[in-house]
């Protein structure tokens, strides 16, 4: 079996993390006899130095034939990198929103979990980590006011910007689908979150979300409202399974989930389409503050390489290893600077993923 991974290392510490992860994956090909062929697909600031803009046409037909995409990171300090005097539409993170679009990935999944070895670095009351938490977002990723029309011009003298919220009915169905099909190998409840006191695309999105469940009888549908999440999130963590939502709503509470945890860089995510094509990518940004100095966490890229093997190649045996070898190494006590604790080791970027490799 040969799996055909296109790569995007993109900027910051894209390069680096992703290194890493290609290092376990080798080791877990050699292990569990795979073989891997990589593609170098360039996107975000990297792909405008190189070609002018974020995402060509070509990367984006690179990332078709692949069977699935790890992404390290892109974008830049957005202060003062040059990037950022570009129009929005040149931007990286353009590139980012162009291939989800293209490729049609509307469901993003995020998980978020507390490390038994990481409640220290858990910013949540004390017996509140020590319950724990294991949840997922699964973010609809292609609709809502990321992709709907904008303008920003004078009105009456007055300048005025529009974006506009829209969703469908099918784009919300296919989503919740996701969710429900997601929650019922996992503990069976799904936390639709909307804010259907106000917007109407919010009942709607209630209204399918209700009828998706009708086919899921064994899975448990509540309905939450978005200010309530946020507020829940940070006083009941343990309560959520599967909280399903919207592009937006999902972008604000998943970093959120993240931040609970203790590090963004600790969590991965995968972005899926309705087929076994995925894009997997760590949850936490580029930083750029922090790039080249071989210091940033790989285990956030490291553990979407497992969600990799796991969604798109169905290799279940390989996804448990390396996230048992993760726990194991956070069990020896080596840590990466963002989630060092008195008396761990600390270890650099490259140190990490190397000892990863060595446990699978
Ligand atoms: C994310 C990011 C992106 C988003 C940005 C970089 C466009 O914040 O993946 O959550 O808003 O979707
Ligand atoms: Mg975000």
């Amino acid at each position: 079996m040969t799996l055909n991974i296109g790569v995007i290392a993109g900027d910051g510490i894209g390069p680096e993390v992703v290194r890493e992860a290609k290092k376990v994956l080798d080791a877990s090909a050699a292990k569990n006899g795979f073989e891997i062929n990589y593609t170098e697909i360039w996107m975000g600031g990297c792909s405008i130095d190189k070609f002018g803009e974020p995402l060509t046409d070509e990367a984006i037909a690179l990332a078709k034939a692949s069977d699935a995409v790890l992404m390290g990171s892109i974008g830049g300090n957005t202060a003062t990198s040059p990037w950022y005097r570009l129009p929005p539409e040149k931007r990286p993170e353009a590139g980012l929103l162009k291939i989800r679009k293209a490729l049609n990935l509307f469901a993003n999944l995020r998980p978020s979990l507390l490390y038994d070895e990481l409640k220290a670095a858990c910013p949540l009351r004390a017996e509140t980590a020590e319950k724990g938490f294991d949840f997922i977002i699964m973010r609809e990723l292609t609709g809502g006011l990321y992709f709907g029309e904008r303008s920003t011009k004078e009105v009456d003298g007055v300048m005025t910007a529009v974006d506009t919220l829209t969703y469908n009915e099918n784009e919300i169905r296919r989503a919740a689908v996701k969710a429900f099909e997601i929650a019922r190998k996992r503990r069976k409840k799904v936390t639709s979150v909307d804010k259907a006191n106000v917007l109407d695309s919010s009942r709607l999105w209630r209204k399918v979300v209700m009828e998706v469940a009708e086919d899921y009888p064994g899975v448990e549908l509540e309905h939450m409202l978005v200010d309530n999440c946020a507020m829940q999130i940070v006083k009941d963590p343990a309560q959520f399974d599967v909280v399903l939502t919207e592009n937006m709503f999902g972008d604000i509470l998943s970093d959120e989930a993240a931040e609970i945890t203790g590090s963004i860089g600790m969590l991965s995510s995968a972005s899926l389409n309705d087929t076994k094509f995925g894009l997997y990518e760590p949850s936490g940004g580029s930083a750029p503050d922090i790039a080249g100095k071989n210091i940033a966490n790989p285990i956030a890229t490291i553990l979407s390489a497992a969600m990799m093997l796991r969604f798109t190649f169905d290799l279940d045996e390989a996804a448990d290893q390396i996230e048992n070898a993760v726990k194991q190494v956070l069990k020896e006590g080596f840590r990466t600077g963002d989630i060092m604790s008195e008396g761990c080791k600390k270890v650099n970027t490259d140190e990490m993923g190397s000892l990863i490799a060595e446990r699978l």
